[in-house]
């Protein structure tokens, strides 16, 4: 049953409470939802590294982000694995060139079968819209997602960029463009959440990176939250890699983080 699968040992004993006294003992059909929206960031350097690790986690996992380093070394064939056991990719370029060549790229990763795609809002309008209209006429397109800020990224690391703003104002200056040129998918920090969300209304896709489960580390994501907060924050989708990639027991960690993510799913009215 889902349940068993999701409960580690101990708390199956114990379904109540876990050791922080926060309840845990929360509804299949949350821990469900938690799985819809949980991606992770499949950040190894081989196809083979990769899938070893779908392996020890597919059970709890169903969204998986190929991103620069293993795309790079792996190439478009490493998502063909992934789709065939019934997973949903995440194809995370992060594209930002001229509009014609975006296109073209957008285009391409839609043949592969990728069920969302990144492209950085600061390509400007122009290159969003290109990519809106190379989609145009698909039957099942991928949902595109306008990278804002990247969640490295502080005030300092913008200002060394010729960005004056602070992330915050800088993430809501390059959603409303991203939703002038039809873009409804943003990939923000959980910080931004929030704001963003009363940006885009219901109908916007956030997903959100920088995401440690409290006490974890930090790594070098620096506008961060855990998985319940960014939940609440708004977050459509959460992005996580290093809290489960390199945990001990990645299969565990993922569990953890769904079941961390369930506790902060609202009930379906
Ligand atoms: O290991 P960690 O949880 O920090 O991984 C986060 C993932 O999300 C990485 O694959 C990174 O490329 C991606 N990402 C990010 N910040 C963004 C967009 C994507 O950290 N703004």
């Amino acid at each position: 049953m889902l349940y068993d699968l999701i409960m580690p040992i101990p708390e199956r004993l114990n379904p109540t409470f876990a050791n922080s006294g926060v309840p845990v003992a929360v509804p299949p059909e949350r821990i469900e939802e938690a799985r819809r929206r949980l991606i992770v960031a499949l950040d190894a350097p081989s196809a083979a590294a990769a899938l070893d690790l779908v392996n020890r986690i597919e059970r709890q996992c169903q969204w998986f982000k190929v991103g620069l380093e293993l795309f790079t070394s792996a190439g478009p064939a490493v998502l063909e694995p992934l789709i065939a056991r019934g997973h949903s990719v995440f194809l995370d370029l992060k594209l930002h060139d001229i509009p014609n060549t975006v296109a073209g790229a957008v285009r391409s990763a839609a043949a592969l079968g990728a069920r969302m795609l990144t492209l950085h809002a600061l390509g400007g309008p122009a290159m969003l819209a290109a990519a809106r209209a190379a989609l145009e006429g698909l039957p099942d397109p991928p949902e595109l997602l306008a990278v804002t800020v990247l969640t490295s990224m502080d005030s300092e690391q913008l200002q060394a960029v010729g960005v004056e703003r602070s992330p915050a104002e800088q993430a809501q200056l390059l959603v409303h463009m991203g939703l002038a040129a039809g873009i409804r998918g943003f990939v923000c920090s959980p910080r931004e959440a929030g704001s963003l969300r009363a940006l885009t209304g219901p109908a916007g896709v956030l997903v959100v990176p920088g995401i440690r489960p409290a006490g974890g580390q930090v790594n070098d994501q620096k506008r961060i939250a855990t998985p319940a907060d960014a939940i609440k924050a708004g977050a459509s989708y959460l992005v996580v890699g290093r809290p489960i990639t390199q945990a001990p027991d990645p299969a565990e960690a993922a569990a953890a983080i769904l079941r961390q993510m369930a506790t902060a799913i609202e009930p379906e009215p």
